[in-house]
C-alpha cells in the first residue's frame, strides 16, 4: 500500500468513525508516537539532503491532511454529542422548586402561645417556676398541710431525699434576697417540707411569684404537671396555665368577666356561656368550678350556648376561686391589703376541645403523622385578628 492509498484509507475511516473513542484510535495509528506518518516523518532524517528536500512536502501534507481531518471530525462529534444532551435533557425552569420539609409547631405550644397572646391584651405577664418543686411550695403554702386529705387527689413522683438538704442548700428559691423590701417571707419549717417533687399543678407559681415579685400580680403561669394518672384523658404528664390576680379590692366579678373575656377570645365564639358552680379547693375561698354551655350537633359537642337549654349541656372546663388568704399570708403578704383571683386550666384539653382530638395520649406519642395532621405551620401566627381562626375560616371559605 503506497501513501496515497493510507491517506485515503484514514480519511475513510476518520469520516466513518463513530465516537471519540474511534477517532482516537486512529489518530494514534497515523499520528501517534509508534504511528505510521510518524515514521514517515521519522525516515526524512535519515534521506541525504536533495532527497529530503523532494520528500518532506509531500509527507508534511500527509500529516496535515489527516490531522485536519482528525480535528474536523471531533469537532463534529462533539457538536453532535451536545445536541443530543440539549434534546434528552429537557430543563422546565417553569416547574414550581421542591419544597424543603418543615416542621410543625405542636398543638399544645400553639396553645400556649394562643393563651400568652390573649392574657397580654389583658395585661398579664407570662410567669414560670420550676418543674422539680418542694413540698412546701406544691402543698403546704397552698394550704394543704401534711395530713391534708386534698393530697390525695395529687399522687404524684416523688425524689429521694437530697444529702444537700438540711444544709441551707437546695432550697435557695424559698428564701427572700437579704435586700428585699418586704418582710420577711415563710419558708418551709419540716423536713417533710423540703422534699422534693414533680408539681402536681400549676399553682405553686402562684406563691412563688408573689414571694419574688409582691403585689400587685397579673400573670399566667404556663407548664408541664405530673401526676400519677394514665387512661384516655389522663397522662402522668400534662399541661396546665395558671392565671392569678393580686390586686386591692379583686372580687368574684373580676373573675369571671376574665374567664369570660378568655374564653370567648380563644374558642372565637361569642356565644359562649359560663356556668360558675361552687366547689372546693384548699388555695381558693370562695371556689368555683366553671362550665361552658354546648350544643349537641349531629353527635358531636359544639361550644356555644346555654346549657340549660334543650339538646344542651354543660361541660366543666376549669378550676378558680377566690385565692385564700392563708395562701397570700404565707407567700409574704397581707391579706388586708391585697386579695385576688386565681384559676387553673388544663392546656392539652383546651386544644383538644378547640381543635377536636378525641385521644390525650396522641399528644405524646412523638407520632409524625398526627402532628402533621394536627400540628400548625410555623409560619401561621396565633394573633386572634389574623392568626390561626382567620385562616382556618378564610380555608374553609376557599
Ligand atoms: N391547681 C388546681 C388543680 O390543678 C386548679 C386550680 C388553680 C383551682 C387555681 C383553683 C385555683 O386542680
Amino acid at each position: 500500500m503506497n501513501d496515497e492509498q493510507r491517506v485515503s484509507e484514514a480519511l475513510a475511516a476518520i469520516e466513518a468513525a463513530a465516537d471519540a473513542d474511534a477517532l482516537e484510535a486512529i489518530r494514534i495509528a497515523a499520528l501517534g508516537k509508534q504511528g505510521w506518518i510518524s515514521a514517515a516523518l521519522k525516515s526524512l532524517g535519515a534521506m541525504p539532503p536533495e532527497e529530503r528536500a523532494k520528500a518532506a512536502p509531500a509527507i508534511q501534507a500527509m500529516r496535515s491532511q489527516v490531522a485536519d481531518a482528525i480535528a474536523a471530525k471531533k469537532a463534529a462529534l462533539d457538536a453532535a454529542e451536545l445536541e443530543a444532551r440539549l434534546a434528552s435533557e429537557t430543563l422546565d425552569l417553569t416547574l414550581p422548586a421542591p419544597e424543603a420539609p418543615k416542621g410543625s409547631v405542636h398543638p399544645v405550644s400553639q396553645v400556649m402561645d394562643e393563651l400568652a397572646e390573649i392574657f397580654a391584651d389583658m395585661g398579664f405577664a407570662v410567669a414560670t417556676g420550676p418543674e422539680i418543686e418542694d413540698d412546701w411550695h406544691n402543698f403546704t403554702a397552698l394550704n394543704m398541710p401534711e395530713s391534708h386529705p386534698a393530697r390525695a387527689m395529687h399522687d404524684t413522683f416523688y425524689f429521694k431525699p437530697s444529702p444537700l438538704q438540711g444544709r441551707g442548700l437546695g432550697e435557695g428559691d424559698v428564701s427572700t434576697s437579704p435586700d428585699s423590701p418586704r418582710p420577711p417571707a415563710p419558708s418551709p419549717e419540716g423536713e417533710g417540707e423540703r422534699r422534693m417533687l414533680l408539681r402536681t399543678h400549676t399553682s405553686p407559681v402562684q406563691v412563688r411569684t408573689m414571694m419574688s415579685q409582691g403585689a400587685p400580680v397579673r400573670i399566667i403561669a404556663p407548664g408541664r404537671v405530673y401526676r400519677s394518672d394514665s387512661d384516655a384523658t389522663h397522662t402522668p404528664m400534662f399541661h396546665q396555665v395558671e392565671g392569678l390576680v393580686i390586686d386591692r379590692g379583686i372580687h368574684l366579678g373580676h373573675l369571671k368577666w376574665t374567664l369570660e373575656t378568655f374564653l370567648k377570645a380563644f374558642f372565637e365564639r361569642e356565644d359562649i356561656v359560663l356556668r360558675l358552680r361552687p366547689s372546693y379547693f384548699p388555695f381558693t375561698e370562695p371556689s368555683v368550678e366553671v362550665d361552658v354551655g354546648f350544643a349537641l350537633e349531629n353527635g358531636k359537642r359544639v361550644l356555644g350556648g346555654n346549657g340549660d337549654e334543650p339538646g344542651h349541656g354543660w361541660m366543666e372546663l376549669l378550676g378558680s376561686g377566690m385565692v385564700n388568704r392563708r395562701v397570700i399570708e404565707m407567700s409574704g403578704l397581707d391579706p388586708h391589703e391585697w386579695q385576688g383571683f386565681a384559676f387553673g386550666v388544663g392546656v392539652d384539653r383546651l386544644a383538644m376541645l378547640k381543635y377536636g382530638m378525641d385521644d390525650l395520649r396522641a399528644f405524646f406519642d412523638g407520632d409524625v403523622r398526627w402532628l402533621r395532621h394536627y400540628g400548625f405551620s410555623p409560619f401561621d401566627q396565633p394573633t386572634l385578628s389574623g392568626g390561626i381562626g382567620a385562616q382556618i375560616s378564610a380555608g374553609a371559605r376557599a
